[in-house]
C-alpha cells in the first residue's frame, strides 16, 4: 500500500472504543451538521450521526421517515467537522432490516460516501445474523439494544423496556446476540438501571447507555437535549446549557434592533473593523 501524507490527528477507531470495556467511560454525543461536530470533537470519543436527525433537526414526528440518503448527507458533514472523534453513522429504518445482503449494501454505501468509521443498527434478535454478515465482511457494527426507536409504530410509541421478566429477558438476550455476533459496542437505551449493569457484565463488547446506568461503559445523549434546546426532554437528561433561551433572547435583540433601524450598514461595520 503507498503512504499517503499522514493526517496529523490520530481518529479514534473501533478498536480503540472495544479497548475500553470496564476501562475510562466513553463519552458520546449525537451530531448532524459541521459545525457542532468540530465544537464537540475535542471532548468526545464518539460522535453518532443518529437517525434522531429526523425529530431533532427536521421536526419529524420519529425517525420511521428517514432516509439513507439524509444519512449520508448528514454523515459526510459530519466527517467535515470532526477530525479525533469516531464518527457513526445510524442505519434507518428499512434500509438494513430485510437480508444481511441489503444491510451489507446500504452500510457499505455509508460508509464509502461518508468516510465515517461504523454504522449502528437497532437489533432485535433476528438482526444478529446481519450484524455477523457485516462484522465479518469488515463493516464495523454497533448494536442498539432495549429501548428501539424505530419500533414505535409497532409499539405504539417510544417504550421503556426490562420492567418484566420476559422483556428484561429479551433485552439480555438481544445483548447477547450481538455481542457473540461481533457488535464492537452496544447502545443500551432507556432500560432499568440494574438491567443495564447485567447487561454490562454478560457482554464482552462496551455498553453505552442512554437513559441507561452509570455502570455502563460510556455514555451518549442528544447534543441538542443536553444543550437544552426543547422544552421537553427525557427525564434521565442533564442540561449543561440553556440554548433555547440564548437563540430566543439573541433574535429577539436582533429583531429589535432590526426594527429601530439600530442596526450598521456595511460601510460602518468596514470602519469599525479598521
Ligand atoms: O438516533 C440517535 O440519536 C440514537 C441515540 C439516541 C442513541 O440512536
Amino acid at each position: 500500500m503507498s503512504a499517503q501524507s499522514p493526517s496529523p490527528v490520530k481518529r479514534v477507531t473501533p478498536p480503540d472504543i472495544r479497548a475500553r470495556k470496564g476501562g475510562e467511560p466513553i463519552v458520546c454525543l449525537t451530531a448532524y451538521d459541521a459545525p457542532t461536530a468540530a465544537l464537540l470533537d475535542p471532548h468526545c470519543d464518539l460522535l453518532l450521526v443518529g437517525d434522531s436527525v429526523g425529530m431533532v433537526v427536521h421536526g419529524l414526528p420519529n425517525t420511521i421517515p428517514v432516509t439513507l440518503e439524509m444519512m449520508i448527507l448528514h454523515g459526510q458533514a459530519v466527517m467535515r467537522g470532526a477530525s479525533r472523534a469516531m464518527v457513526v453513522v445510524d442505519m434507518p429504518f428499512s434500509s438494513y432490516e430485510r437480508d444481511p445482503g441489503q444491510a451489507f449494501d446500504n452500510a457499505a454505501r455509508v460508509l464509502r460516501e461518508t468516510g465515517a468509521q461504523a454504522v449502528k443498527l437497532e437489533s432485535g434478535v433476528y438482526i444478529a445474523e446481519t450484524i455477523r454478515y457485516l462484522a465479518e465482511r469488515a463493516v464495523p457494527v454497533i448494536a442498539h439494544v432495549g429501548l428501539r426507536p424505530q419500533a414505535a409504530l409497532a409499539e405504539g410509541g417510544f417504550k421503556a423496556k426490562g420492567r418484566d421478566e420476559e422483556s428484561r429477558r429479551r433485552v439480555l438476550d438481544e445483548a447477547r446476540a450481538a455481542d457473540e455476533a461481533g457488535a464492537f459496542a452496544i447502545v443500551v437505551e432507556g432500560v432499568a438501571e440494574d438491567l443495564a449493569e447485567e447487561i454490562t457484565k454478560a457482554v464482552k463488547a462496551p455498553t453505552i447507555g442512554i437513559g441507561a446506568s452509570a455502570t455502563c461503559d460510556g455514555q451518549i445523549l442528544v447534543t441538542n437535549d443536553m444543550l437544552g434546546q426543547f422544552d421537553w426532554t427525557p427525564r434521565f437528561v442533564k442540561r449543561y446549557a440553556d440554548l433555547k433561551s440564548l437563540i430566543s433572547e439573541a433574535a429577539e435583540s436582533y429583531a429589535k434592533d432590526v426594527r429601530s433601524r439600530a442596526f450598521p450598514g456595511p460601510d460602518q461595520v468596514y470602519r469599525a473593523k479598521r
